[in-house]
């Protein structure tokens, strides 16, 4: 049974959250896998991927191209991004000397990913599912004894973020486990972060974050079903994804717990469908908001305001963080720069760096790569699960229009169990190419 935070004082304080959590750690089967532990320091480790669509690609390439990994073992709902990939990444690895993926390591169906986890050729897993079925997948790569990179969000509900905990407690000195915040990684980002800590902008007194980014592209198509039009379409649904604060606009207040050194105490706000009026598929009480507007209370009585947006902003896309402090103002771009300006002489500019996500995400693979071959297992659930209730504490409060605590949603429990039937997903003849 999940623990949750119950005083004020221990809501304060990351440290507070991690002792809390970490309660939870128990009952998890853990049986290590031998390939991983044999694994010498110079060779290549095995890469299997769960949830093979955009995101997953991605990554893929990056530890590919980057890092010693080949891919061994593919899993998907869906035959047509099992084949689409398999065909880049035997392309890929063949240009790096690796063999092409075997076909016994191919599968597709709801818990095909448990002959992929079996695998003595899987070192290491990605996970790049929607993000309802992440706890389910890490739950199954650590007792399978696997090293996980997770995409974040690391779950789409409260009870889920609390099942992650508990699985990275298990894995906790024995697996690598990342979560997939590169930003972390960027060299400007941290230089920023590492500087506000430092004290250069003094005490934060109040910050402004905000993402406003394009519609995403739909996936429906005539003669699948509804239910394989909402898994493919699942960005739109609030279930699967979490609804865009978590899915998508998460990685801006992960900067903000970064800066704050801690979660907020509470949050109010509100949120709409402005444009989005309907996505095949999707029934329309899971249909994902297309704006939030938030106030996040940070220990300290520091405000933070959060806006965003996915409408059709051809041409305009922003998304950044900005730290009002006693001594300066700290603002960061996700597309850069990254910036310090101190209140002295009229604002001096006294950094002012790049930022660049695709070398963050090659620096985050890399580390974790080198974290396995160490031994030294770096193991991000707790922050990850941190951030993902963060937005998830946002968007309690907006769907509410009510203020919540962090103490509150944690209590809440929150369990969106869909109790989907998975079972026959995947059959249609419709391609999607
Ligand atoms: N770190 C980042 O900047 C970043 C960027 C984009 C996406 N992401 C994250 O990556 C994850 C995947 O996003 P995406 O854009 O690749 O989505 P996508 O739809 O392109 O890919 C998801 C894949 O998972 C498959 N899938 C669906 N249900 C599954 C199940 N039950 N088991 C196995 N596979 C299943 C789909 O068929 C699809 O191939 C999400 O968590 C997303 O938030 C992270």
């Amino acid at each position: 049974m999940m623990k949750t935070l119950t005083t004020k004082s221990a809501s304060l304080s990351r440290r507070g959250f991690l002792k809390n959590s970490a309660a939870t750690g128990i009952g998890l089967m853990f049986v290590p896998a031998a390939s991983v532990f044999g694994t010498p320091a110079n060779s290549s480790l095995g890469l299997g991927v769960i949830g093979c669509g955009g995101r997953g690609t991605y990554d893929t390439g990056i530890f590919v191209q980057n890092t010693e990994t080949r891919v061994t073992a593919l899993h998907d709902l869906f035959d047509d991004r099992l084949a689409s990939f398999k065909e880049r990444f035997d392309k890929m690895g063949a240009e790096k000397g690796h063999s092409p993926i075997q076909a016994t390591n191919i599968h597709r169906g709801a818990r095909a990913y448990e002959k992929l986890l079996q695998s003595k050729d899987v070192d290491m897993v990605l996970i790049t599912s929607p993000p309802y079925f992440h706890p389910e997948h890490l739950e199954a790569a650590v007792a399978a004894g696997k090293h996980v990179y997770l995409e974040k969000p690391v779950s789409s509900d409260v009870a889920g973020a609390q099942r992650v905990i508990k699985a990275g407690r298990a894995a906790r000195g024995k697996l690598c486990i990342h979560v997939g915040f590169q930003k972390r990684y960027d060299t400007g980002y941290k230089t920023v972060i590492e500087k506000i800590h430092a004290g250069e902008i003094g005490d934060i007194v109040l910050g402004q974050t905000y993402y406003y980014t394009n519609d995403l592209d739909r996936r429906e198509k005539e003669g699948l079903s509804n239910l394989e039009n909402r898994l493919r379409n699942w960005v739109f649904d609030k279930a699967l994804s979490g609804d865009i604060i978590v899915e998508q606009n998460i990685h801006i207040l992960d900067i903000v717990n970064w800066a704050m050194k801690s979660h907020p105490i509470k949050a109010t706000g509100t949120t709409g469908r402005g444009l989005r009026k309907e996505v095949a598929g999707v029934p329309g009480e899971y249909l994902c908001m297309d704006h939030f507007i938030l106030t996040y209370t940070y220990p300290g009585d520091v405000h933070i305001s959060f806006n965003s947006n996915q409408f059709k902003n051809k041409g305009y896309r922003q998304s950044g963080e900005r730290f009002f402090g006693s001594l300066g103002v700290a603002d960061t771009l996700q597309s850069g720069p990254a910036k310090i300006i101190s209140n002295k002489d009229q604002g001096i500019v006294t950094y002012n760096g790049p930022v660049n996500l695709d070398q963050a995400n090659i620096n985050k693979m890399q580390a974790m790569v080198a974290s396995i071959k160490s031994g030294n297992f770096d193991n991000q659930t707790e922050q990850g699960a941190e951030t993902t209730l963060t937005t998830i504490l946002g968007r309690t409060a907006a769907y509410s229009g009510k203020e919540v605590t962090w103490d509150q949603m944690m209590k809440s429990q929150q369990n969106w169990n869909l109790k989907l039937n998975l079972e026959g997903v995947g059959n249609s003849a419709v391609s999607m190419k």
